[in-house]
């Protein structure tokens, strides 16, 4: 299993506002190698799939309704560290709580539309990015 890889994806709302690109650009700043990239719309079913960790929490129906409302990006990065290191760059859970300069403090609305996702450890980033990518879509 590799250490050094997380998932992230950048959630509808920021995607619509075009955040994309100073997300994008953050990510590169950080030094992280993007090695898998694609613009997708997640259906009801797969959002249920990919949170289904959440499934039974309070936000969890809105979290799956927000996340398949409209295209999202969905990438793989390559860094030193990367799990640990992304979520330093996108900062806290809540926008309002993120620290200055981070993507969810900058692109996010609020908790639920935070911008982009990140995985939490090194295990689930291997199971998300594999959610999305197989193989020979990684350089
Ligand atoms: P993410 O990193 O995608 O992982 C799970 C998501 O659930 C999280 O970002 C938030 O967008 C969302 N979430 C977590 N806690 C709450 C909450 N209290 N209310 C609404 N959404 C939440």
């Amino acid at each position: 299993m590799s250490a050094d890889i997380t998932f992230t994806m950048i959630k509808p709302t920021a995607f619509k506002n075009n955040c994309t690109g100073k997300v994008l650009y953050k990510i590169n700043e950080a030094g992280f190698k993007v090695v898998a990239m694609k613009i997708t719309r997640l259906s009801k079913k797969e959002a249920m799939k990919f949170y289904e960790v959440h499934a039974g929490r309070p936000f969890y129906d809105e979290l799956v309704n927000f996340m398949s409302s409209g295209p999202i990006v969905a990438a793989i990065l390559e860094k030193e560290n990367a799990v640990d290191a992304y979520r330093t760059l996108i900062g806290a859970t809540n926008p309002a709580e993120a620290a200055e300069g981070t993507i969810r403090k900058e692109c996010g609305t609020n908790i639920g539309e935070n911008a982009v996702h990140g995985s939490d450890s090194d295990e689930n980033a291997v199971i998300e990015a594999s959610f999305f990518f197989s193989q020979i879509e990684r350089f």
